[in-house]
């Protein structure tokens, strides 16, 4: 290890309160001489982005903008879609992001020889499991320093610091909102959202119109999948984060993707939880469409219960564990045939699927319809009479005994 590396830490940096209050920390409690800035580009806004770096020169650290925005959209979102992935009515938005911020901030430690990381997450919540595993996972000899967690910080004590370091903090004591942002969703935390029974107040959203202000008139919009994964809307063929951005617009400005859940969250707290994810829910509601149509009965029954455990296991951000990879054989296998295309109309907060077709459809108009005689109704006889044959049994039985 070089003199250099064994004081470089490399900050896992989004520009927020958290994480910016662990640069002077770094330094002044950790002891390190040389503090690396890590900001990866995972969709959140374009002044997010360009603020961090900004806020990174201020403070005097040596600053990386990663933009991973495609990767994230091709390799992260759209696996989360083939695995229909829901985790307590929460699409995964902020879950799936953290895998790759940390492994684009192991990529640049290797890059520097550092091997010394921190992050800005509380000991509350789930980022510092998924963070951390992903370190973990990708440099075995990392050390890890979480602040926020270790000195048990509040955010008004943060907020007092930052305002001591001048450290220059979007937040006050009102507008406490925490927010993290990338191409799959916006979560919203903080603040009198905490309590449950507080209506989540208009200005918090920034993607979704509400259902009184969308447009008086019904969006139509046709999705085109191959292999499971979204590649047209409305016949314009769209790059992954490309048509994710497309889809977070169409859906948003229809008011669509507001979510307020009671989130468990892994250390068994319950938490209240605000996202807007208005592409992710339009997305996974056509995919949905699009499996209805080509998978049979029991493939539909059994994905289910594969895409559930994909989806823990996402949420929990085990990224890398052969678990994962052993349930994406079987969804991998499934989305073969997940080809087609699904129209959507999209009207005040509402959305419903009005169409579906593909090459793989298991349905024939000639055998289902009521005007056709392909399907020979007599044949279904002898089935219907024996169908019920253990509950009639049962039920002659019981009259008896
Ligand atoms: N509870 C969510 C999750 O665990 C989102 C956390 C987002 N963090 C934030 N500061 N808003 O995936």
């Amino acid at each position: 290890m070089t003199e250099k590396s064994k004081k470089t830490v490399v900050l896992v940096y989004s520009g927020g309160l958290d994480t910016s209050i662990c640069i002077p920390m770094m330094k002044e409690d950790y002891g390190y001489d040389h503090v690396v800035t890590v900001t990866v580009d995972v969709g959140q806004s374009a002044e997010d982005i360009q603020q961090a770096a900004e806020k990174a020169k201020i403070m005097g650290t040596e600053h990386y903008t990663v933009d991973a925005k495609e990767e994230f959209a091709a390799e992260y979102c759209f696996r989360a879609v083939k695995a229909n992935a829901m985790y307590e009515g929460y699409p995964l938005s902020t879950s799936i992001a953290r895998p790759l911020i940390a492994a684009k901030a192991v990529e640049i430690a290797q890059k520097i020889g550092a091997t010394a990381f921190a992050h800005g997450c509380t000991g509350k919540g789930n980022d510092q499991f998924r963070i951390e595993y992903g370190i973990r996972a990708l440099m075995p000899e990392a050390v890890i320093h979480a602040p926020i967690r270790e000195k048990n910080l509040t955010r008004t004590w943060e907020i007092e610091y930052a305002k001591k370091k001048n450290i220059p903090i979007q937040q006050s004591l009102e507008k406490i909102w925490s927010i993290d942002e990338n191409l799959w969703g916006r979560s919203i935390e903080g603040g009198r959202l905490e309590e449950p029974n507080f209506a989540p107040p208009e200005e918090i959203f920034q993607w979704t119109s509400s259902p009184e202000t969308a447009p008086d008139v019904v969006t139509t919009l046709k999705i085109d999948f191959k292999l499971g994964v979204p590649v047209a809307l409305n016949g314009e063929a769209l790059g992954a984060s490309l048509l994710v951005m497309k889809a977070n617009r169409f859906a948003g400005d229809n008011g669509i993707g507001r979510i307020d859940v009671m989130e468990d969250r892994m250390l068994g707290l319950k938490v209240r939880e605000n996202y807007e994810c208005p592409g992710a829910m339009l997305i996974l509601n056509a995919h949905k469409a699009l499996e209805a149509l080509v998978l049979t009965r029991e493939e539909i029954k059994f994905k289910e219960k594969v895409d559930a455990q994909w989806s823990d296991i996402a949420y929990q951000g085990l990224w890398w564990d052969p678990f994962k990879d052993d349930l994406e054989a079987f969804i991998n296998q499934t989305q073969k045939r997940v080809t087609g295309t699904v129209t959507l109309r999209l009207y005040k907060g509402g959305m419903q699927v009005i169409g579906r077709e593909s090459p793989w459809a298991l349905y024939s108009e000639d055998l289902a319809s009521f005007d056709t005689t392909t399907f020979d109704q007599r044949e279904s006889t002898g089935m219907v009479k024996n169908f019920g044959l253990q509950q009639r049994m049962f039920f002659h039985l019981a009259k008896k005994l």
